[in-house]
């Protein structure tokens, strides 16, 4: 299999790419940000995965513009990211990142999200919350969630 990894990190701390870089290990997979990925890219891999820091309640948006911007094209993907707090009951972004990929011919086959380290707003002024994540048992387990893709 032939993997890319694409993947936005907003933060000062680059929580995402962390996860990125353990996923992409395991796959032995190329690393690139959105605005990197390319239709050749996209053309010659068989299986794609997106993935971001969450922000205001849903994943970066240079993310979803990056799987706007090819044409449909029936392939596998998996989802990825890391996040401050739990997602929230009323705001379902990772089924919306999903469906956004189905829309565009995408199958999504997993997703792996984990917390990282959050210093937005309020908790900055406390030294942000989730410190030390991701922690080396988080990008084991993003290690296993991608040979699990692979089995
Ligand atoms: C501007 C901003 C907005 C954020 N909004 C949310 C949010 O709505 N929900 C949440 O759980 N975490 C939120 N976070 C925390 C990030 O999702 C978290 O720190 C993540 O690990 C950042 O990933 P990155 O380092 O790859 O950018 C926000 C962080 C920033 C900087």
């Amino acid at each position: 299999m032939t993997d890319i990894v694409v993947s936005s990190s907003r933060s000062p701390h680059s929580n995402t790419r962390r996860v990125a870089d353990a996923i992409a290990e395991a796959l032995n997979a190329q690393v690139v940000t959105p605005h990197e990925l390319t239709q050749d890219m996209i053309d010659t891999a068989d299986r794609v995965g997106f993935g971001s820091g969450i922000y205001w309640f849903g994943f970066d948006r240079q993310l979803g513009d990056a799987i706007d911007r090819f044409p449909a094209g029936s392939r596998d993907c998996f989802v990825f990211g890391t996040s401050g707090l739990p997602e929230p009951p009323f705001r379902r972004y990772t089924a919306q990142l999903g469906r956004r990929l189905e829309e565009r011919g995408f199958r999504v086959v997993g997703t792996f999200i984990c917390r990282g380290l959050d210093t937005w707003g309020p908790f900055g002024l406390i030294g942000g919350i989730n410190k030390g994540r991701p922690s080396s048992a988080d990008l084991e387990h993003a290690r296993d969630f991608a040979a699990s893709l692979m089995s």
